[in-house]
């Protein structure tokens, strides 16, 4: 039977995803799941001034790194690894075996992370900007 595909407002399929998420979640992974996201945003301030950022998601047990900025001329400084410390511990408390984030492969930011016990789990080929992506992760457990 033919159907119309149309782009829509988020609020427009919301109540599509609460009457059928619940059971399209258990016949993907196979088991009865609950799906609870959280974000967490974090911040490093200096007095008044904010100097870096991060912003994590979570869900599945898996903490993804959304976000880490550092101001340009505050770089090199500890700051960054504090905000994934921060970050991470967050994720623990909520039970998240393992933090995520994906880079450039080989860029400065992968070596950062790897500077913070990151590890690369795979390479994304032609994946954002059509660049390949490294697949860092760390577990916590
Ligand atoms: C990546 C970024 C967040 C790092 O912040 P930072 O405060 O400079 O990082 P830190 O000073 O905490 O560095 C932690 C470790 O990573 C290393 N590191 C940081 N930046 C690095 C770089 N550009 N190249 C190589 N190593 C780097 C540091 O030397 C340090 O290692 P060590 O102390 O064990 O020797 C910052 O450069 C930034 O905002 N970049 C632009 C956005 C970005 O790439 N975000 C990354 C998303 S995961």
């Amino acid at each position: 039977m033919p159907v119309e595909i149309a782009g829509v407002e988020a609020g427009a399929i919301e109540e599509f995803v609460r009457r059928n998420e619940r059971e399209a979640l258990k016949t993907l992974f196979n088991f009865n799941v609950v799906w609870h996201e959280q974000r967490h945003d974090f911040a490093a301030r200096d007095g008044e001034l904010v100097v870096g950022v991060a912003t994590i998601r979570i869900a599945a047990s898996l903490a993804h790194v959304e976000r880490a900025i550092v101001l340009l001329e505050r770089r090199r400084a500890g700051i960054g690894r504090a905000l994934l410390e921060r970050a991470a511990e967050v994720a623990n408390y909520y039970n998240c075996h393992k933090m995520s984030a994906l880079v450039p492969h080989r860029s400065a930011a992968q070596l950062f992370l790897e500077r913070c016990g990151y590890k690369e789990e795979a390479v994304l080929p032609q994946h954002t900007f059509k660049l390949d992506v490294a697949a860092m992760r760390k577990f916590l457990l």
